[in-house]
């Protein structure tokens, strides 16, 4: 083994005490040139180890491997790293685990309409188990960008717009990965990610600029971030983007002042893929020597990809513009991680440790996984659930109603579409000989202008009692750089819901997408809409169940749906402005009388052509039971700057059908040092309710959640006046009010 074993012996022998010493003996030992080797992350052989790449791991110039997911070629890696390299120190093996390895969950926006955080834990459980089996010890996710511009195909791999679901889910994902001990088999090291403001890039183009106040920087986007540090994250990676004309990976505010300095971050910050080289390409520095110098003294540890601190960090320490004690830390905290990671200790894998890849308990999680990822946005005239007694024939129609691997969604590297079912194979499977099914596909793909398999689609139509569409966007439409101007239905999808509209029969849309669609013209065409996401292996089968009503849909939108694209940024969590839109002020283009004269048209915020709330709030997700919301109160009647205050509300299911309820918490400051969003989401709890059951729903809340960053952008507590809403989603009106007092 190698020298640093030596210091087993010396005391105290856990804790970190122990591992600083561990580091301190290891930093002595290591020279300048290694140092600048453990801030490497290179891309693999994929499958192999290339000559040039053992080379570089036996000279120390590497500290990390991204992409190889080859076990036996990862423990050949390690044993490179381990018993040839001079210092023997283990590498970081790095993958994009997003949603899922073999076995895919449903996409983290999909996950993140679940409001669970247990199940979104346990999906990240399995991910890990499954990679780790395979040699990786470091995920890049969670991604907690919030995001709020379904343009940018990111969303996709978000958990939404909202900062409080966003850290809560975010913060589980960190603990399902890392587990109760980093350094267990089947742990491996979470990295949270991007930071910070990725989501805000302008026009929702991908790696576009952003330009993000820091009161807003720090109240919307940095919160995720603070719940993944306070949750132990490992890891975090730079954004891409440029942050108020500082791009991110050499943000001083963000990466030193606030991570390190006020969260006391400790671990492994990593840039993007090449994102240190490309701090040139932004223009904000003359070449990959100053953008070395900048990352490095920004924060960033390690570098993804390209070469700049390879080739420069050297130098920049011999000219004397970097300190060695600067470079002992950025090496610190890449063996500290290292170090928590145990492998020092254990740096091979054993498979045979770990549940087998896509075992069936794996399956069996990821489709329940999806079960709560549905949401039933509309069901107007209760044609959902569909009966498999009364029914005698269903259509399904639809280029993503049979498709495995389009069901997956976006980064699923190592995802297996045969393990993949299908919606109409698992229609097929419940209906059994019960209901007969005809299957047309309607269109090639998501994307087509063909109208060729129109007619076979409206046959099928005909012959049925039922129409049951797969529409959406394919998994190749999200992700990163899948970014769209139009966030329509795509191709002619909407031509072959006209033309099976025209057959008469009930048409349910099962949405199939990595983002919200703009569909105000296609809803009223159809009378029921479940939004399916991109679900994962198991997708189908879930679709199959709520759509017959062996489950009943719990799921709620973490993000908001416009009517159009236009009225993109829409959000709920907006500010109230001083002249807002109201029923009484809203005018539509069609009602302006000719030559109007300019004032009146009631001067208030509104697009003249769109409605100006969206088509379905942040929250909404309907059931096929219904649930109501009463007496909502404060108790004790006011917030003490000390106290804490419960505030609880009756929910009833006033249905004759058992059902889970996402009762969601959400307040407003009334007046603020600087102004506050007309409702912030401070608490949600799945809630199980039998048929007519009513029940009482508590939330605490303390100063600490009422805070928030003012004009000195310093987080303050200020006393005043607070409305307080528990409903079922958003757009609730069930309130009450308080004060909080000094
Ligand atoms: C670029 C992406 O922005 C990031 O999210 C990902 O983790 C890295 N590439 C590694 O694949």
């Amino acid at each position: 083994m190698t020298e640093s074993m030596d210091t087993e012996q010396a005391e105290p022998t856990s804790g970190s005490a122990f591992l600083e010493e561990r580091i301190r003996t290891l930093l002595q030992q290591m020279t300048l040139e290694e140092k600048i080797g453990q801030m490497a992350q290179v891309p693999s052989g994929g499958g192999h180890l290339p000559h040039h790449l053992r080379e570089a791991i036996q000279r120390g110039q590497v500290g990390s491997v991204i992409n190889e997911v080859d076990v036996a070629t990862v423990n050949e890696l390690q044993r490179t790293a381990v018993e040839e390299s001079r210092l023997g120190i283990p590498l970081l093996v790095g993958r994009d685990v997003i949603h899922g390895f073999a076995t895919v969950f449903p996409i983290p926006l999909g996950q993140a309409a679940s409001w669970n955080p247990r199940l979104v834990e346990l999906g990240a459980r399995i991910a890990a188990h499954e990679a780790a089996s395979r040699g990786v010890n470091w995920t890049f996710a969670p991604m907690i960008d919030i995001s709020r511009d379904p343009r940018w195909g990111r969303i996709a791999e978000s958990l939404g717009e909202d900062p409080f679901l966003t850290g809560s889910l975010g913060s589980a994902m960190v603990r399902g990965f890392q587990g109760e001990d980093l350094s267990a088999p089947g742990s491996i090291a979470a990295c949270a990610k991007h930071f910070a403001g990725y989501g805000a890039s302008e026009s929702g183009k991908d790696y576009n600029t952003t330009n993000i106040p820091e009161g807003e920087l720090r109240n919307v986007y940095l919160p995720p971030f603070q719940a993944a540090v306070d949750a132990g994250v490992a890891s975090i990676m730079t954004s891409f983007s440029d942050l108020n004309g500082v791009p991110a990976t050499a943000n001083t505010l963000i990466l030193q002042q606030i991570l390190r300095d006020e969260w006391g971050f400790d671990g492994l910050v990593v840039s993007d893929w090449d994102s240190i080289h490309q701090l040139a390409v932004h223009g904000f520095t003359a070449g990959d020597r100053d953008s070395a110098f900048e990352a490095a003294t920004a924060g960033v540890d390690m570098e993804m990809a390209s070469q700049t601190y390879a080739h420069h960090l050297a130098s920049l320490v011999h000219d004397g513009r970097m300190t060695i004690e600067h470079i002992d830390t950025m090496v610190s905290n890449i063996l500290r991680t290292k170090f928590r990671l145990g492998l020092f200790d254990t740096p091979y894998t054993d498979p045979s440790l770990l549940p087998d890849i896509a075992a069936p308990e794996h399956l069996a999680a990821a489709r329940h996984a999806a079960v709560e990822s549905l949401v039933l946005l509309k069901n107007d005239v209760r044609v959902l659930p569909l009966s498999a007694e009364s029914l005698c024939a269903v259509a399904i129609i639809g280029p993503l109603a049979d498709d495995q691997q389009e069901q997956l969604g976006t980064w699923i590297f190592d995802g297996d579409a045969r393990h993949s079912v299908t919606a109409l194979q698992a229609i097929r499977d419940l209906v059994g000989d019960r209901v007969t099914v005809h299957h047309a596909r309607g269109i090639d793909t998501t994307r087509s202008h063909d109208r060729g398999g129109f007619d076979e689609a409206v046959r099928a139509a005909e012959q049925s009692d039922v129409v049951v569409m797969f529409l959406g966007e394919e998994a190749i439409l999200s992700g990163e750089a899948h970014c769209r101007a139009d966030i329509g239905l795509p191709g002619n999808q909407e031509a072959l819901i006209d033309a099976l509209a025209a057959t008469g029969k009930p048409l349910v849309l099962v949405l199939m997408t990595g983002r919200p669609l703009a569909l105000e013209r296609v809803v009223p065409k159809v009378h029921a809409v479940v939004c399916a996401w991109h679900p994962g292996s198991l997708g189908g089968p879930a679709i199959a169940d709520v759509l017959f009503g062996v489950e009943s849909p719990s799921g709620k939108l973490p993000v908001t749906f416009p009517r159009v694209t236009g009225q993109i940024p829409i959000y709920y969590s907006h500010k109230h402005g001083g002249k807002p839109g109201t029923p009484e002020t809203f005018v539509h283009i069609d009602d302006i009388q000719a030559r109007a004269p300019q004032l009146s048209v009631g001067n208030t915020s509104f697009h003249f052509d769109v409605h100006y709330s969206p088509l379905y709030p942040f929250g909404h997700g309907l059931s096929y039971t219904t649930f109501e919301y009463d007496s909502v109160r404060v108790d004790p009647p006011e917030l003490a700057v000390s106290g804490t205050i419960t505030v609880s509300a009756e929910v009833t299911n006033t249905g004759d059908r058992d059902g889970t309820e996402v009762a969601q918490l959400y307040v407003r400051d009334l007046v603020g040092n600087v102004t506050r969003p007309v409702k912030e989401l401070k608490g949600f709890q799945r809630v199980f309710l039998a048929a007519y059951e009513r029940r009482t729903v508590s939330f605490t809340l303390t100063p600490e959640d009422l805070s928030f960053f003012g004009r000195a952008n310093t987080r303050i507590v200020e006393p005043g006046r607070f409305h307080v809403w528990i409903g079922g989603s958003s757009d609730t009106q069930t309130r009450a009010e308080f004060d909080l007092t000094d």
